[in-house]
């Protein structure tokens, strides 16, 4: 990807991470702030409506355990999210120096994610790719939810496209291929996932096994991979493998909730750990993230990097049908 070395004020530097779709660059601003700038490349992998949705979501979306976000620019090539810089790395990085986290800290970690995803679903949006990349951790250990490039306000329609990452999306989001789903229920799935991962210190469902339950099996044996199909590792404690059993329920209807998650003893035996300190409704409701993106076409000079020209300006921002171009991260 070719990419300008300053945009809007910023010099980007170094590469942060790389995910499927773009490139995350460390960005400095001429003021001396460190920020990183999501660098996207506008074009049939990642459409222009695609790209405004996860500006929209990021930009509406405020809350202390979600990356924040800072501005945008978009050139004739690419779509620049500046958005905060969050030192810490990865979780998946942290997870793998530990190998496994002991539950207290797997506790305080699943705790700020429970917060940060049940605020994004009171503000009616599903993340729909949790997983341990989209999870950064501020150098103070906040945990901070990144990456809306595949969320979807929910209250404009209940989320059918199969999105999201083998080994963390919902069975059903997979095997009922095309119908609705609860686009709550499965961040809720990938949230076990988390759990598992940061508990046991490896996945819970053999590859190729979605919720352990498999493309091509009959009902019936679906039927007895339902629940309680995991593998149990000897240090799991009795509340911690009844919290898990109740979310990684392949049925969603009787899969634990975020409620239910919160009341549950082994979330609860961290009370000091867990306890809100802000309160549960969003500062920024919903209708924020119906406000349309800016969407300033600019033209940079890469030997000078520096904005030369307008070329073009569109205010307005179509509502985008569900977006099924292609299933970008593919599962299974
Ligand atoms: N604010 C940030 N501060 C530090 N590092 C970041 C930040 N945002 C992203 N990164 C790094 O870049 C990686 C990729 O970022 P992100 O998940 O947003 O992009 P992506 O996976 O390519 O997105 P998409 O799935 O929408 O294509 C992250 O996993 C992380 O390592
Ligand atoms: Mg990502």
């Amino acid at each position: 990807m070719s990419t300008d070395s300053r945009i809007g004020g910023y010099r980007i530097g170094r590469e942060l991470g790389k995910g499927g779709f773009a490139s995350v660059r460390q960005g400095m601003h001429e003021d001396g702030s460190a920020v990183a700038i999501k660098v996207i490349e506008r074009g049939s992998l990642n459409p222009d409506d695609q790209i405004r949705r996860e500006i929209r979501l990021c930009k509406a979306l405020r809350h202390p355990n979600i990356v924040p976000y800072v501005t945008h620019f978009v050139t004739e090539s690419n779509v620049y999210i500046v958005q905060e810089l969050v030192e810490g790395g990865e979780l998946y990085d942290q997870l793998e120096a530990a190998g496994r986290f002991d539950q207290p800290r797997a506790r305080k970690c699943f705790a700020q994610l429970v917060e940060g995803v049940e605020y994004c679903h009171r503000a009616g949006v599903c993340h729909r790719d949790l997983k341990l990349e989209n999870v950064l951790v501020a150098t103070d250990g906040t945990v901070k939810i990144t990456d809306f490039g595949f969320s979807k306000q929910f209250t404009n329609g209940s989320p059918k496209t199969v999105v999201g990452t083998a080994l963390y999306v919902a069975p059903e989001v997979v095997l009922r291929d095309g119908m609705e789903y609860n686009g709550e229920a499965s961040d809720v799935w990938s949230l076990g996932i988390i759990l598992y991962l940061l508990t046991a210190g490896r996945f819970p469902f053999n590859r190729g096994h979605i919720g352990g339950v498999a493309p091509g099996m009959t009902l019936r044996s679906k039927e007895k991979f339902r629940n309680d199909n995991f593998r149990v590792p000897s240090h799991f404690s009795e509340d911690l493998t009844s919290l898990l059993r109740g979310i990684l329920c392949a049925d969603p209807t009787r899969r634990l909730t975020i409620a239910d998650i919160r009341a549950h003893r082994w979330f609860r035996a961290g009370e000091a750990t867990t306890r809100r300190d802000h309160p549960a409704t969003p500062p920024s409701p919903p209708e924020h993230a119906e406000e349309p993106v800016e969407w300033t076409v600019i033209s940079v000079a890469s030997d000078v990097g520096e904005e030369v020209a307008q070329l073009d300006f569109d205010s307005t921002d179509d509502e985008e049908e569900e977006w099924d171009v292609e299933f970008r991260s593919l599962v299974i």
